[in-house]
Formats: C-alpha cells, structure tokens, sequence
C-alpha cells in the first residue's frame, strides 16, 4: 500500500504524562499477542505488516495521546459506515434514510447475503448490504460529483485531507463478487434502484480511504463532541444524528460480537477488515486501534484487547454510570446565616437573625438535566411550603438540556403569585435559562432575575425588613436613630445637628475614592451606597453596603488617613456628612461625644468582624 499522507506528529506536551504512559504500557504488553490472521479475500489487503501496532486517544478539545504506529496508514473499510449513514441522515432526513435500511442487528457476519425482506431493505447500516444501500443515497449529480462530496465529509471529520488507496479499491473492485452480488439482489428487490456497479465504485472507494489511528480518534472525537471537530471547531454533524449512528454502532458495530462488545466494553465502537477499530466515549473522547490480525468474526484481535483494557481501566462502560444528580444543590443557606454585604443597624441584624430562615439560597452546580432538573424542583417545591422567597444561583450551572427547561418552566409556574418569589441569579444572557426568564422566549415573568446572588440578598432583606420597621428614611428621622450615636443625650445631638452638612449625589456617583484624604464621615439618608474594592486585575469588588441610617468613612475618626475603598452611590442618595475637625472641636466641650461614637465604632466593627466569620463558616 502507499500513501501521500504527511508524516505523523505525535502530541509530546507535559500533560500526556499519565495517559502516555499507560498507552505506551498496554501497546507493549499487548505487541507479542501474536494470534489472529490478516484479511486476504481483498488481496491488497494481505500485505499489510501484522505487527503495525497503533492506539490513539483524541480527547473533545483536541488533544491526542498516541502510542506505537499511530500514524501509521491503513484503509479505513467498515469503520467508514457510522460516517456515510451520518452523511446520508444529514443530506436526506431520517425518514427517508429509514426507507432504505433499517437499525435491527443481524448478529451475522458482515457479508452476511440476508435482507429484510417483510419491510424490503437491508437489516442495518453496519453490514455490507446496509452501507451499499446507504452508499447510494450520496449527495451529488454525478459520481464524480458524489465522489468529491463523501471525500470532503470525511476530510471535514478527519480535519485534514485524507486520499484513496488506490491498489486497495482496484483489488475491492475486481475481487467484490459478494459486494456484487449483494448489490444485484437488493437491484432485483427494489432496495436500490441506480446502477450498481455506479453504487459500488462509492461503496468500494469509500472503503479505501487511507486514515491513520490519529484520525480515527480524531473522528470518534468528533461524534463524541456532539458533531462538531475538536481541532477545526466546524459542526459537521447534529447531535440527533450523532445519536442515530451511535445507537447503530453501539447494536450492530461489531457484527456478531456486538452482545459480548456491549457486556465487556461498552462503548459505540466500529471495526474495519483492514485492522481498525473505533470507539466512541460521548462527551469525553474517541479511542482509535490499529493492528491487521483479526479473530474469526473479523475484529482486529489487538484491537478488541485494547479497547477491554482501557473501558475496565477507565470505567467507560456506557452503563457504569457515574452522573451525580445529588450534587446539583452545591449548598443551601438562609438569609438568617449568610447575610448581603448590606451593613445593616443592630435592630436590624437582630431581625434578620429571627426572621432570615424565610428566604433561601440555592446554589445550583454542574449540567441540568432530567435526574439533576428533578432534585432542584423538588428541593424548591419543599422550600416554596415555608420561604418568603428562594434565590437560585446558577453561577456553576451553564447547562440545561430541553428536559430540564420543560422541568423548571413547569415549576417555576407556581412561584410568584401564588406561592414565594423567585429570583434567578447569574444566568448571563447565553444561559439556555435565559429562555425561561422574563424577556426570553418562554419568561412567566414570574421570575426576578438579578446579576448576581449579594444583590438578591439584599433586595430580600430589604423587603423582609420592611415589614418590621416604619420607614428606612432618615431624612424623616432623627440623628439619635444613628447606632453610631447611641447614647448620646439631647444636648450632644444638637451639637451634631449642628455640625452636619448634606449632600445630594445621583446613581452612580462617587461618594468616596480609594486614596482620598480621611476627613469626614457620612451618615446615609435615604438611598443606598456601595462600597468596593480593585482587585489587583484591575476588576471591582464591592465588599459591602449602605443604607439609610447606616454610615461608611468612619475610619476617618480612628486613624484619619487616607481612604481604602471606593463609594459610588447605588441610587440617588442623600447624606450626611460630619467633619472629623468640627467632631473633635465639639468635644473638646462635650467629650463623650468622641468617647461614645468611637465606642458606637467599636461595637460596629465587632458586629462586622462577628458577620465576617458566619458567613466564612457558614460557606466554607
Ligand atoms: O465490503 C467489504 O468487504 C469491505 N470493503 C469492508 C468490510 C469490512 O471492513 C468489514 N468489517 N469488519
């Protein structure tokens, strides 16, 4: 056999470590088993050298793991036959794909001459018959046209250009008499209806393409990819129709070995009579064998070895399941144990302490689907009988499939206005959740979405708080309402009263900036703060904030140095501000107004420090 494929380049990065050296392992250990015989009834297949010996792993980003002669090129026979029936469900439909053969094993060898004669075509795809069938549904107007078609499909699979052994399709030709034969019966039944000799020269050219186990894996890694080529990134296939092949590979892939396949390895796997075999592990990666000697069904007896030895190794049997829908819920917690970065007044936390099991945080991880999406509803139903409110954040979520969409529209139905409300958190605007919230294709509008979880907090403690205290308005209460003056008397509040400044600032609005001079502290009115920290990326990180009653700067006081946060009003504010001077000029007549607003500090940072550490303990 000859080839013009360039040479081969094995992946040598630090990261093959592990995996390398177990290939390289199982190569050499499974190299001296010297049993099995070389294909001969397609002559040119004879020649080939029964210790080229090749594994190749391709993983769904990419990379490849490579051991022994996996670059080596050999013709890719059957292996080629998931790939046509793929081609052909995307160029004609399921339907009409269906017409012309069907998906029920044989468990007969691959050149079996049996046909399904009850519904008038071949069993499955997988046999000779069945990708003949599939052969004549190629897209084109001429063969040269079909030809150039089916060979782009398999260049697009392989990412790379791929060519036709020319002695190997010579040698099919002229000694296919079986191929032919099979070909005539399905003419004489109405199987197929275009020449067959037409038919065959794409069945037998299809069946000569020369690939090297690095394709192989590269195209396996494609299907498992849900269609799209780990290295070039293009979609050649849908998942539905990924779904089809695999099934068909998964019953029929291995001819009459398919049932111990499926009980030893139990992956989609294909073979080829020149030594290759292929296997498919969805969403993970493609395994690719080459090693000519095969056993009496026609499976490379290397390649069965190897792929035993590295599903047992790995756990990759489709049926060792290791989907963890118990995880969905990554951790729950009250409003009463984690708090927002709110600061809020001492009746206030007290409240939120008594009162803050009513709303709840559902942190959400990993893919939704129906096992995961199930748990998460029924959580959320149990939490619905006794919350004033449930946020789910999906930072860690950034997958829902359609049952899982049709799970929660359904449940998040009943929330709103019958029951708690809901607020979704960290759902960007790509999320397939998205779909489901207000503004999306499918919102109830019953759901409040909010960019991140502290927000939502907030907004709910608010709305919690509201119903146990008056007004949040300052400007219609009195400074001696301020815990930062508790415990002043009548005459000191005055002196404050008339020491105090307002300022008005809008949405947005820096208040404070980080570096400033420290000489003043603010006291809020009405509206509400945030004060936030750069992080050394230069991205902002808002570490709490305030609302009326509540006051920020007040380090000013204790060190009057220079600022260590930024302030941006949250809404329009209005605030009070005190001068660290006009302070220290009051007391120098009234001393304890230092001495208890530096007390009030005290307290108010222990409350801080005290929240710091629930809140650490609570989400560690
Ligand atoms: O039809 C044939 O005989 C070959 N071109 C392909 C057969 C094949 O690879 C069977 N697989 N194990």
């Amino acid at each position: 056999m000859s080839s013009s494929i360039p040479a081969f380049e094995a992946g040598t990065s630090a990261a093959d470590g592990p995996i390398s050296r177990y290939l390289d392992a199982l190569h050499d250990r499974l190299l001296p088993l010297r049993d099995g015989e070389i294909a001969t009834y397609i002559p040119e297949l004879s020649t080939a050298d029964p210790d080229a010996f090749g594994i190749a792993i391709a993983t769904v980003d990419g990379h490849l793991y490579t051991s022994g002669a996996a670059g080596h090129p050999f013709t890719i026979q059957s292996m080629s036959k998931p790939f046509t029936y793929g081609y052909a469900l995307r160029s004609c439909g399921v339907a009409r794909v269906l017409e012309q053969v069907g998906v029920e094993p044989t468990g007969e060898a691959f050149n079996s001459i049996i046909l399904d004669n009850v519904n008038n075509r071949p069993f499955n795809p997988m046999v000779n018959a069945g990708a003949i069938a599939v052969s004549e549904l190629m897209p084109g107007d001429t063969p040269e046209a079909r030809l150039a078609m089916m060979m782009d499909f398999f260049n697009d699979l392989a990412g790379r250009r791929l060519d036709i052994d020319e002695a190997v399709f010579a040698s099919e030709r002229d000694t296919g008499h079986r191929n032919r034969a099979i070909a005539y019966m399905m003419l004489n039944s109405g199987m197929i209806t275009s020449p067959p000799e037409d038919v065959l020269e794409l069945y037998f050219k299809q069946c000569s393409i020369n690939v090297t186990c690095a394709d192989m894996a590269m195209m396996a890694a494609t299907l498992a990819n849900h269609g799209t080529q780990p290295v070039t990134g293009r979609k050649i296939l849908d998942p539905d129709q990924i779904r089809d092949m695999l099934t068909l590979m998964s019953t029929c892939g291995m001819y009459d070995y398919a049932g111990q396949w499926a009980y030893e390895v139990g992956l989609p796997a294909k073979s080829g009579v020149a030594g290759g075999i292929f296997a498919v592990i969805p969403g993970q990666a493609g395994i690719a064998v080459y090693s000519p000697p095969l056993d009496q069904v026609g499976n490379s007896i290397r390649g069965v070895a190897v792929c035993k030895e590295i599903s047992r190794d790995f756990g990759l049997h489709a049926f060792s399941d290791r989907t963890m829908v118990q995880t969905v819920i990554r951790r729950e917690y009250r409003a009463s144990e984690v708090r927002s970065k709110r600061l809020r007044s001492v009746a206030e936390i007290a409240v939120l302490a008594r009162e803050g099991h009513r709303i709840a945080v559902l942190e959400v991880q990993g893919a939704l689907f129906f096992g995961s999406a199930e748990r998460l509803i029924r959580r959320l139903a149990a939490l619905a009988e006794d919350c004033m409110a449930i946020v789910i954040d999906f930072k860690r979520c950034s997958d829902a499939d359609p049952a899982a969409l049709r799970l929660i529209e359904e449940a998040v139905a009943r929330f709103g206005e019958a029951g708690p409300d809901l607020v979704v958190t960290h759902v960007p605007g790509d999320h397939p959740l998205r779909a489901l919230l207000p503004g999306g294709a499918r919102g109830t509008g019953r759901v409040l979405t909010l960019p991140d979880t502290d927000t939502a907090l907030e907004e709910l403690e608010n709305d919690l708080l509201s119903g146990f205290f008056e007004t949040d308005d300052l400007a219609r209460f009195a400074l001696k309402r301020i815990d930062l003056f508790h415990g002043l008397d009548e005459g000191c509040i005055k002196a404050l009263e008339g020491a105090v400044s307002s300022f008005q600032f809008s949405a947005g609005q820096q208040v404070i900036r980080e570096g400033d001079d420290a000489n003043a502290f603010f006291v809020v009115a009405s509206g509400a703060a945030s004060i936030s920290v750069t992080l050394p990326g230069g991205q902002r990180k808002r570490v709490a904030s305030v609302g009326p009653g509540q006051s920020f700067g007040e380090m000013a006081l204790i060190d009057g140095g220079k600022r260590t946060a930024d302030v941006h009003a949250d809404s329009a504010m209005i605030c009070y501000a005190f001068s660290v001077d006009r302070i220290r000029e009051i007391a120098k007549a009234r001393p304890e107004v230092l001495t208890t607003i530096l007390q009030n500090l005290v307290i108010s940072l222990t409350t801080r420090l005290r929240m710091a550490n629930d809140e650490i303990r609570n989400l560690v």
